[in-house]
């Protein structure tokens, strides 16, 4: 059972893309990967139901190996609904479920460490009691480096490991990059499992060779330990 739980400096910041980058990455490798996105928050309505497009993407990189309902099981219309009750015990048995069919499972977040899916309910509260390697993806831009750190902190406060981190560059306009990289890997203290440059739609890409497949794996098996 070998879970990576992926999380980011804050939303719109590549969670998504660095998710589909990995589950390619591990299926270049032969590694049967299959993505999860437990809890949508933002979702459309289709002719094949409620769907959002992140778990749409992972779906469509997940080898078709599950169905959308088995990466997607929640979905919330609006998450400043104070009716919204989520089952953590559906999420839970979904990831049971998906282990029992692949050998890695990437999970993506929502928005950032903190995220409130309610009120009161923390999104990382299910978390805690998961055997997960997380991966923080840090979006390159101003302030990228408080964030990365403070989250980092965030995530050893809630007793989870850090797995790695990824450098997305989602401003190519941002100057000393090469600098924020070096700062970051100096102090995060996990492993850098790649850099994504910035890219013209990233999504429609394969992006597995942004990344450190040797590291990754590495990553992944110390997360399972
Ligand atoms: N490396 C990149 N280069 C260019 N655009 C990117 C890159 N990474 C992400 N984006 C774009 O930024 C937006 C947010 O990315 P996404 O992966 O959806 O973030 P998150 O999942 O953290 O909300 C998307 O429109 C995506 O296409
Ligand atoms: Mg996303």
């Amino acid at each position: 059972m070998m879970n990576l739980f992926i999380t980011g400096t804050d939303t719109d910041v590549g969670k998504t893309v660095s998710t589909l980058a990995i589950l390619q990455a591990l299926n270049h490798q032969g590694i049967k990967a299959v993505g999860y996105k437990p809890i949508a928050d933002q979702c459309i309505d289709t002719p094949e139901g409620t769907r959002n497009k992140d778990a749409l993407l992972i779906h469509s990189v997940s080898k078709n190996l599950v169905s959308y309902d088995e990466i997607n099981p929640v979905r919330i219309v609006d998450n400043y609904n104070h009716k919204n009750i989520i089952d953590f015990s559906k999420i839970k048995h979904g990831l049971e479920h998906l282990n029992d069919q692949c050998d890695v499972v990437v999970i993506e977040g929502n928005g950032g460490w903190r995220y409130l899916l309610d009120d009161n309910t923390f999104y990382a509260d299910w978390l805690k009691e998961e055997t997960v390697g997380v991966i923080l993806v840090v979006g390159i831009q101003n302030g990228c480096v408080n964030h990365a750190l403070l989250t980092a902190d965030a995530i050893r406060a809630d007793g989870l490991p850090i797995a790695g981190w990824i450098a997305n560059r989602i401003n190519p306009g941002l100057a000393h990059y090469a600098q924020i990289i070096e700062r970051l890997q100096q102090h995060i203290k996990a492993p850098l499992l790649g850099e994504i440059p910035y890219l013209l739609r990233p999504e429609e890409r394969d992006l597995g060779h942004y990344l450190d497949s040797e590291k990754l794996q590495k990553s992944i098996r110390r997360s399972a330990q």
